[in-house]
C-alpha cells in the first residue's frame, strides 16, 4: 500500500477536494480500497479527473469497504470509459461484480447497469402520465399529500429505471397541477395534521433544510438491515383484501412497536431495540407504539412499567400511543374461540412433561425423538370449545389444561409443533384484576396484537427467527392482516452481565448500589452514571444494524462515549487529592485574574474567569519529593512546574508536615522574573474565601469495570468471583473550581457542533424532566464526570463517567 503522503498527493492530483481527502484518510478501509482501485487502472487515469468520475471512484471505494473484490477493474474501467455515469448504475454494477467475481463479464455488467440506455424526457413524461391516469382515484382523494408516494412509485417503474431521476419531480408537479389545480386549503390542513402526527420527540425539530441534508446522510436507517426493509404495503398477504383495508388505515405511514415485557429493567441491549423501532418509524415520518407485553401477570411490577417509559423518553422518543397486550384480552379470547371453531386449536390435558415428550424431547433431555400427537388433538370441536370455556371459568388449576394450536407436527420447525395459545394461571393481573383465569401466551398474543395495531414492520431480534412461521400461520389461520416480522441481530456487550437474575444477585448481596449502580449496564445505570443519551444513539448508529449479533466490548462502548463527551461538555479543573501551596514571594492580597475557555479551540463554549491567589491547591500526585525520578516532569524540589494559564512557573522552596510526617503545605516561589514560558502544566484551584474557592466535593466516585474478564459468566466458580475489587474508588477530599456553579446552572450544555453529531442521533435533554446526571464536565487531566443522584443542595457527589484515555489494562 502507498504511504498516506503519496496517496494524499495522488488525490490532490485527481482533483479531489480537501474535505473529501480528509474524509477518505480517516477511514482506513475506504482508503485501502481507493488505493487499490487507483493502482488497478493506473494506466487509464488522467490527471485531473473529471468530477463525475472522481466521485464515482470514491463511491466505489466506499462500497468496497476494504474488501478484495475480484474483477473490480471491470467497474473501474467502465467508470473511466464514461460507461457508468450515475450512482445507481454503479450500485448495480457493483452488486453484479461482487456476486459473480471471476465469471463477471463486461457485456453482462453493461446490461445489468443499463449502460448505453438513454431514456428521453418525452419517454419519462409519458410514463408518468400513464401512472397518474392509472392511479387517478387515489390521487384525487389524497391530493398533494400523495406526492411523496407518487415519487417513490414512479422510481420503481421498470421503464424508468435508467432515466435521470432529477427529471421526475418537475414533470409530476406539472401533471398534478393539471389534474388537481393549484393547492388549496385541503392540502394545507392535511399537511399540518401530518407534521404533528409523527412521534413528537424531545430532540429539536428539524428544519426542512436540515432534513434534506439528513436524507443524503448515510445512517443505520438508510443502509443495512433497516435500509433494505420493504415499503409500507409491500409485505405479502395470504388474503390481499386485508391489505387494502390495512392501507386505508395506515395511510402509507410506517407503524412499528416496541413491546417490552414489564418484568424487569431495560438494559443496553434494549436501547438498540428502542432505536430500531422508534428511530426507524421517526426517520420515515411514521409512528411507534410503546406496547407493554403484559401477558405474564406473575412477574409484572409497577416500577418496571414506569422505568420503561422513562427510558424511552430519555433516549429522546415519545410513543405514538402507549398500549398493553391486556387491552386486547377480550378480542384475543374471541379469536381463540374462532381458532377452535376453525378446527385449528384444541384443549389439551397433557402435563408439561407429556407435551415435551410428544415434541420429541427424549428422557435425557435431547431433542430429535419421534413426535407424537397429543391424545386430545383430534377431539371434537364442540368438546374443545366447552373445555376452553371451562378453563376460562376457573374450572381447572394451572397445568391441568392448555389451549394448543393445531399446527404441523411434521414441520422441521419446533415453532410449528402445536404451540400453547392459552394457559391457566391463578394470578391477579395488574390491569385486569381477577377477571381472567387464563392468559394468552407470547406466541398467541404477539402477532395478533401487531395485527390489531396495524403494524407495518414488526422488528425483533434473531432469536425469534423461527417464530416467523408461527406468527404468519396464526394471522392467516384467523384471517387477519398479517404484519411482517423481520429479525435483526441484537447488541451484546461483553465484560458484564445483563441477565436479570445475575444483576438481582449483585444488588441483593450488596456488591453494587442498586439496579442503577453506575457500574451496571441497565439503562437506569447508564443514565445515572452520566452517559448522555445521544452517545448511546450515536454508538448504535455507528455499529449499524445487520442480521448478526454485534458483540461489543465494554471498552469500545466507553471510547465512543468518550468521543461524544469530548465534543459536547465543558472543561473544569478538579483535584482528587488536594495539597495546599503557598507562594512565599507575593503579598497576601496578590491576585491575578485569568480567563480560561471552557473548551480550548471552541468559542461557542464560552469561558470563565479564575483568580490566581497566594494560596492554592494542586493534586498531591503532581508533587514528588524524589529529585532523582527522571520520569517525573511535574513539581519536584529541583524542578519547577507550570500552572494552567498562569504565565510563569512556580518552583519549590520548602515543606510543612504534621506530627505524622504527612505533608500539609508546600511553599513555592513564583518565578515571574524568568521570561521563558513553562512547558508542563498542572491544574490548580485557588484557596480564597473571597472568591468562594474551592468548592468541596463530598464524594468523587471513580468507577472502573465491575468485572475482571471479558466473560464473567464463564468463571469456573461463578460470575461473582470475577468481580474487580477496585471497581469503585471514592475520594472524600476532592475539590473543584468555582465555575462548577455555572456548569451546574447551565447544564446540559447543548453546543450545536456542525457535523460532529448528526441531529438524528443527538438528544437535547430537558433539565425539567431529567436528573442531576445532565451536569457533566471534563475534569482536566482526570476524567469525565457527572453529578450523582445522591447529591443534594449542599453536598456534591460525582461519578466518573469514563476516564480520559482508554485504560491499558
Ligand atoms: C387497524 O386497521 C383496521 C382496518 O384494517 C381498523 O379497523 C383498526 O381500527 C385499526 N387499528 C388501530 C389500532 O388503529
Ligand atoms: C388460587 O390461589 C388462591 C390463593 O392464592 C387459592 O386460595 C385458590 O384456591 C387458588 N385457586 C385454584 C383454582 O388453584
Ligand atoms: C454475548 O456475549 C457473551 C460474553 O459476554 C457470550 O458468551 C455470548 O455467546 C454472546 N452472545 C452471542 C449471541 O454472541
Ligand atoms: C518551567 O517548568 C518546566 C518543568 O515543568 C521546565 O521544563 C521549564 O524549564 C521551566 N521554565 C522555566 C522558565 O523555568
Amino acid at each position: 500500500m502507498s504511504s498516506t503522503e503519496e496517496l494524499t498527493e495522488k488525490f490532490n492530483k485527481l482533483g479531489l477536494e480537501e474535505v473529501k481527502i480528509k474524509e477518505i484518510l480517516k477511514n482506513k478501509k475506504v482508503l485501502a480500497s481507493f488505493d487499490s482501485i487507483l493502482s488497478e487502472s493506473s494506466s487509464k487515469i488522467t490527471f485531473p479527473l473529471d468530477k463525475t468520475k472522481r466521485l464515482l471512484l470514491h463511491q466505489l471505494a466506499i462500497l468496497s469497504k476494504g474488501e478484495t473484490i475480484v474483477n473490480r477493474q471491470l467497474i473501474t474501467e467502465s467508470i473511466l470509459n464514461d460507461d457508468l455515469k450515475s450512482n445507481q448504475q454503479l450500485d448495480e454494477a457493483f452488486k453484479y461484480v461482487k456476486a459473480n467475481g471471476d465469471n463477471a463479464t463486461k457485456a453482462k455488467l453493461d446490461e445489468v447497469s443499463g449502460v448505453g440506455i438513454i431514456v428521453t424526457e418525452d419517454q419519462v413524461k409519458s410514463q408518468i402520465q400513464n401512472y397518474i391516469q392509472n392511479n387517478k382515484n387515489e390521487i384525487e382523494e389524497k391530493r398533494y399529500q400523495y406526492l411523496p408516494k407518487i415519487l417513490a412509485n414512479v422510481r420503481t417503474i421498470p421503464e424508468l429505471k435508467w432515466a435521470n431521476p432529477g427529471s421526475f419531480k418537475p414533470i409530476i408537479d406539472e401533471e398534478l397541477s393539471k389534474l388537481l389545480g393549484p393547492k388549496d386549503e385541503r392540502d394545507v390542513i392535511k399537511k399540518e395534521k401530518k407534521s404533528k402526527k409523527p412521534a413528537a420527540s424531545t430532540t429539536k425539530p428539524n428544519k426542512s433544510d436540515d432534513k434534506k441534508s439528513q436524507e443524503n446522510q448515510r445512517s443505520m436507517f438508510t443502509e443495512g438491515f433497516l435500509g433494505d426493509l420493504h415499503k409500507v404495503g409491500e409485505n405479502p398477504q395470504k388474503y390481499p383484501e386485508l391489505m387494502v383495508e390495512h392501507l386505508k388505515q395506515v395511510k402509507n405511514q410506517v407503524h412499528t412497536r416496541f413491546p417490552p415485557e414489564p418484568n424487569g429493567f431495560l438494559h443496553i441491549g434494549h436501547s438498540k431495540a428502542i432505536l430500531v423501532n422508534f428511530g426507524f418509524a421517526k426517520h420515515n415520518n411514521g409512528v411507534c407504539y410503546l406496547r407493554y407485553d403484559d401477558t405474564n401477570p406473575e412477574a409484572e411490577e409497577d416500577v418496571y412499567f414506569k422505568s420503561i417509559l422513562k427510558m424511552v423518553n430519555w433516549l429522546g422518543f415519545e410513543p405514538f400511543k402507549i398500549t398493553y397486550s391486556s387491552d386486547y384480552f377480550d378480542e384475543l379470547y374471541q379469536l381463540a374461540e374462532n381458532l377452535i371453531k376453525n378446527d385449528l386449536a384444541y384443549v389439551c390435558h397433557d402435563t408439561a412433561e407429556e407435551i415435551k415428550r410428544s415434541r420429541g424431547i427424549k428422557e435425557d433431555g435431547t431433542p430429535g425423538g419421534e413426535r407424537i400427537p397429543s391424545k386430545d388433538r383430534n377431539r371434537p370441536i364442540e368438546e374443545s370449545l366447552k373445555e376452553f370455556r371451562k378453563m376460562r371459568d376457573g374450572f381447572y388449576k394451572p397445568g391441568e389444561a392448555t389451549l394448543r394450536m393445531k399446527q404441523d407436527l411434521s414441520s422441521p420447525n419446533p415453532q410449528m409443533w402445536d404451540l400453547i395459545a392459552y394457559r391457566v394461571l391463578n394470578a391477579s393481573h395488574p390491569r385486569t384484576g381477577d377477571k381472567w383465569k387464563i392468559y394468552p401466551t407470547y406466541d398467541f398474543t404477539h402477532c395478533l396484537v401487531d395485527s390489531f395495531e396495524n403494524i407495518t414492520h414488526s422488528l425483533c431480534t434473531t432469536e425469534f427467527y423461527l417464530s416467523r412461521e408461527s406468527y404468519e400461520w396464526l394471522c392467516d389461520a384467523l384471517h387477519v392482516y398479517r404484519p411482517a416480522q423481520r429479525e435483526y441481530g441484537r447488541l451484546n456487550i461483553t465484560g458484564t452481565v445483563l441477565s436479570k437474575r445475575k444483576i438481582a444477585k449483585l444488588v441483593n448481596e450488596n456488591y453494587v448500589r442498586g439496579w442503577d449502580d453506575p457500574r451496571l449496564f441497565t439503562l437506569e445505570a447508564i443514565k445515572r452514571r452520566g452517559v448522555p443519551p445521544g452517545a448511546i444513539l450515536t454508538f448504535i448508529n455507528t455499529l449499524g444494524v445487520t442480521t448478526s449479533t454485534t458483540n461489543i466490548q465494554v471498552g469500545r462502548f466507553e471510547s465512543s462515549i468518550r468521543k461524544f463527551l469530548e465534543d459536547t461538555v465543558p472543561r473544569l479543573m478538579l483535584i482528587l487529592n488536594p495539597i495546599e501551596i503557598e507562594i512565599d514571594n507575593v503579598d497576601d492580597d496578590f491576585e491575578l485574574e485569568v480567563e480560561i475557555p471552557y473548551k480550548p479551540g471552541n468559542d461557542k463554549f464560552g469561558s470563565r474567569k479564575l483568580t490566581f491567589t497566594k494560596n492554592f491547591y494542586i493534586d498531591s500526585n503532581d508533587f514528588s519529593e524524589d529529585d532523582l525520578d527522571k520520569e517525573f516532569f511535574r513539581l519536584k524540589p529541583n524542578q519547577p512546574v507550570g500552572l494552567l494559564k498562569i504565565p510563569y512557573n512556580v518552583s519549590f522552596k520548602s515543606l510543612e508536615r504534621d506530627s505524622n510526617g504527612k505533608i500539609t503545605k508546600i511553599h513555592v516561589n513564583y518565578d515571574n522574573e524568568i521570561v521563558k514560558k513553562p512547558k508542563t502544566y498542572i491544574q490548580w484551584i485557588p484557596k480564597s474565601s473571597k472568591h468562594n474557592s474551592p468548592i468541596k466535593i463530598k464524594e468523587t466516585r471513580v468507577y472502573n469495570q465491575l468485572f475482571n474478564s471479558e466473560n464473567p459468566s464463564a468463571h469456573p466458580e461463578g460470575f461473582l468471583k470475577d468481580i474487580n475489587p477496585d471497581s469503585e474508588e471514592i475520594f472524600h477530599n476532592s475539590i473543584v473550581e468555582p465555575a462548577f456553579k455555572q456548569v451546574l446552572k447551565e447544564s446540559p450544555w447543548s453546543i450545536d457542533e456542525e457535523n460532529s453529531i448528526p441531529k438524528e442521533f443527538n438528544v437535547i435533554e430537558d433539565p425539567k424532566t431529567s436528573g442531576p446526571e445532565i451536569v457533566r464536565f471534563q475534569a482536566l487531566r482526570v476524567g469525565y464526570f457527572a453529578l450523582d443522584k445522591d447529591s443534594s443542595d449542599d453536598s456534591i457527589i460525582l461519578n466518573r463517567i469514563v476516564s480520559l484515555k482508554e485504560s491499558t489494562k
